[in-house]
């Protein structure tokens, strides 16, 4: 497979990621059939896509005509066989469960062109498994994006330990084609690199609250107007670099190990998960989001974000 060959690709699961994904990729140029077991969540991603259109053309990210354009590339379709028929590229993204991506996998492969890139949007599935599958484990790669997927930038091009060169160079290329920003993660670990970072971050949050040291609000706000607010802009090695490798040092030394090693879920989860409390979902998690729908709370982070991307294109671009 060439890249330049790459036409036809089919997504394989059309729920929160399924939809913004596909707008990618038909934004792109690229034919997409949007393919799911369930007729419901087909409609709802159909939806789903007219939202996001209509949203970018408010937003400026694409003109009108364009975006009619990308719109009508994508079909929808509840037959596996007929979505996978002469494609190039196939992306899935199925509910994270391994046999579930195991079958699919196969199935792809008895239904694909030979040369087709098989990718995965696997959170932390090891790409290794799912490929274990399958006959020609070289051409199965991870793609991992991160939600809202028609808007942050990031995604993760994931190394199994058969998959071959060639197949995380098409990767790569097809998210830059996408206008996304790739990273490659070269070996097979759980949460691959940008859930181990979140993770960690989210280790240590919850230690500060559950040991009393500072509230919920403030360890968000901590992050948001501290050590976030220069995230867009340095990450935390170009931190370093700045403020000085052996102030870092220093720090590091004593301030390593007070860090949390929190090995279980967290009890603070536990507790409000007993409660009902899972947040948006249920209206109350470590905030109260009851009185503003679900919807209006991510319509209001995807207008944020949107201006988010606009700034860093922009400061990329100058
Ligand atoms: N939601 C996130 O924030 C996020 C971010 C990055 C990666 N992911 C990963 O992406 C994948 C999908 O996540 P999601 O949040 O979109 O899940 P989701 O539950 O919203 O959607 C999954 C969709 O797959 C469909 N499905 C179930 N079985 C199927 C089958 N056999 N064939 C075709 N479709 C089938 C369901 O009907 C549903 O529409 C998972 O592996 C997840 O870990 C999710």
């Amino acid at each position: 497979m060439e890249f330049d060959s790459i036409k036809n690709v089919a997504m394989i699961g059309a729920g929160t990621m399924g939809a913004g994904m596909s707008w990618c990729f038909a934004q792109a140029g690229y034919h997409v059939c949007l393919y799911d077991v369930s007729q419901e969540q087909l409609e709802k991603a159909n939806n789903r896509i007219d939202q996001i259109q209509k949203l970018f053309v408010e937003e400026k990210l694409i003109t009108e005509k364009d975006a009619s354009l990308a719109r009508a590339r994508v079909s929808f379709s509840s037959v596996l066989e007929e979505s996978l028929h002469e494609v190039q590229y196939v992306l899935e993204a199925v509910p994270e469960r391994l046999d579930l991506k195991q079958q699919l996998f196969q199935k792809f492969e008895a239904c694909c062109p030979k040369d087709a890139i098989l990718a995965t949007n696997t959170s932390g599935l090891r790409i290794t498994d799912i490929a274990s599958a399958c006959q020609i484990p070289g051409r199965v790669g991870g793609m991992h994006w991160a939600n809202p997927a028609e808007i942050v930038p990031l995604v993760e091009v994931i190394r199994g330990e058969q998959t071959s060169d060639h197949t995380i160079d098409l990767i790569y290329q097809v998210t830059e084609k996408l206008g996304k920003m790739p990273v490659v993660v070269n070996k097979d670990i759980l949460g691959f690199v940008s859930n181990r970072l979140q993770y960690a971050v989210l280790r240590e949050a919850l230690y500060l609250v559950e040991t009393g040291v500072v509230s919920a609000q403030d360890v968000d706000r901590t992050l948001k107007c501290g050590v976030g607010f220069r995230y867009p802009w340095l990450g935390p090695l170009e931190t370093a670099d700045l403020g000085g490798l052996d102030v870092f040092h220093s720090i590091s030394q004593y301030l390593f190990k007070e860090l949390s090693t929190m090995s279980g879920p967290p009890e603070s989860f536990s507790r409000l998960i007993r409660e009902g409390k899972l947040g948006i979902k249920t209206g109350q998690g470590f905030y109260d989001h009851r009185g503003v729908s679900r919807d209006e709370i991510l319509r209001r982070r995807d207008r944020y974000f949107i201006r988010q991307l606009k700034l860093i294109r922009e400061i990329q671009s100058s």
